[in-house]
């Protein structure tokens, strides 16, 4: 009897201290909007090895590619209650949430990656972090860089906006995109972009915009024909946390998710320039064809910058605000 009950309360014991072990240990849910092979899959694994090392093993995340847990907005909302832990996703679905967010995708307003680099990293970028947080409920812990948004469509090729008269093209719930394709002409269809690739592959819709990576890693040449190279956005993607959930956490575990979302972010920038071009041919070869905007772009520039600039001035900060963030990319103010 004595040596039963000795056994069962070593047994209790045992049980008791590894529910306290597990109780710490966690993994951490992921969403990611894109499929395998893209800029947010790389930026995750990359975040989720340095987390697991950073916490000694015991802290995981777990990447749920291709919009399994959502929308890439519904995460936003499910992050800012808590009942999501991370997320990545395209920078034009955070605007929404946090208007200031805009100066980010405000047409040709990135002209390349070293611009975007600066502003998420410098200045413009810490006061995102502390605007999204406010206003949004969660906190961004590192960035993605995926290059221009290539327009791409199975109807045509399109290099004037002549040619993109008549053709539908899906867009972000984004107002700022939605009011640049106007601004084109067209009236753009707005759509989840989980629910993109069944609307081209059902044509339903014609066409939309996204990063060759992004493409590629969508297998959007199975369902599109012709890609047309315009630079109106440069596309960043975000990592966020749940700010509740981020608050939860000891501060040695804090520690850890911002460092881990550094060195994801360097990891980013240095695998767009490795991968851009190699993606590019590789689209080529599977039969895409792939043209420039007519005269150097100048009519889609001009377009989009007389109607879209002046309406959003104020909801990015105004602008004195706009022409600091021009001059600290060595660029004339408005
Ligand atoms: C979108 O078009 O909604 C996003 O930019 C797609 C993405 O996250 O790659």
């Amino acid at each position: 009897k004595n040596k039963l009950t000795k056994v069962l309360s070593l047994t209790l014991a045992l049980a008791f201290s590894a529910t306290a072990l597990n109780a710490q240990a966690k993994t951490f849910k992921v969403a990611v909007g894109d499929g395998a092979g893209g800029t947010q899959h790389e930026l995750g694994k990359k975040f989720s090895a340095e987390l697991k090392e950073r916490t000694g093993n015991k802290h995981k995340a777990k990447l749920f590619l291709n919009g399994q847990l959502g929308s890439e907005q519904d995460t936003v909302n499910d992050a800012a209650i808590g009942t999501l832990d991370f997320s990545i996703l395209a920078i034009n679905n955070v605007t929404p949430f946090s208007p200031s967010v805009g100066i980010l995708t405000l047409p040709y307003m990135i002209q390349s990656l070293d611009d975007a680099v600066a502003l998420t990293q410098g200045e413009v970028g810490k006061e995102l972090v502390e605007n999204t947080i406010r206003d949004a409920g969660v906190r961004i812990i590192g960035w993605a860089y995926s290059g221009f948004r290539v327009l791409t469509n199975s109807k045509r090729p399109i290099t004037t906006l002549e040619d993109l008269q008549g053709v539908v093209v899906r867009v972000p719930k984004n107002e700022i995109m939605i009011d640049t394709y106007k601004a084109w002409g067209i009236n753009p269809t707005p759509m989840a972009w989980s629910e993109t690739f069944t609307a081209l592959q059902q044509r339903v819709v014609d066409g939309q915009d996204n990063p060759y990576i992004t493409n590629y890693a969508m297998k959007f040449d199975e369902v599109q024909k012709y890609i047309t190279n315009i630079r109106y956005l440069f596309s960043i993607e975000p990592l966020i946390v749940s700010e509740a959930v981020f608050q939860d956490q000891k501060p040695a575990v804090q520690k850890a998710i911002l460092e881990a979302g550094e060195a994801a972010t360097q990891h980013s920038a240095a695998w767009l320039k490795d991968q851009e071009a190699n993606i590019k041919k590789e689209l080529a070869s599977r039969g895409m064809e792939i043209s420039d905007p007519a005269n150097g772009e100048k009519e889609w520039i001009e377009k989009a910058k007389t109607a879209v600039w002046p309406k959003y001035i104020d909801s990015i900060g105004g602008k004195d605000k706009l022409n600091s963030v021009l001059k600290s990319l060595g660029r004339e103010g408005v």
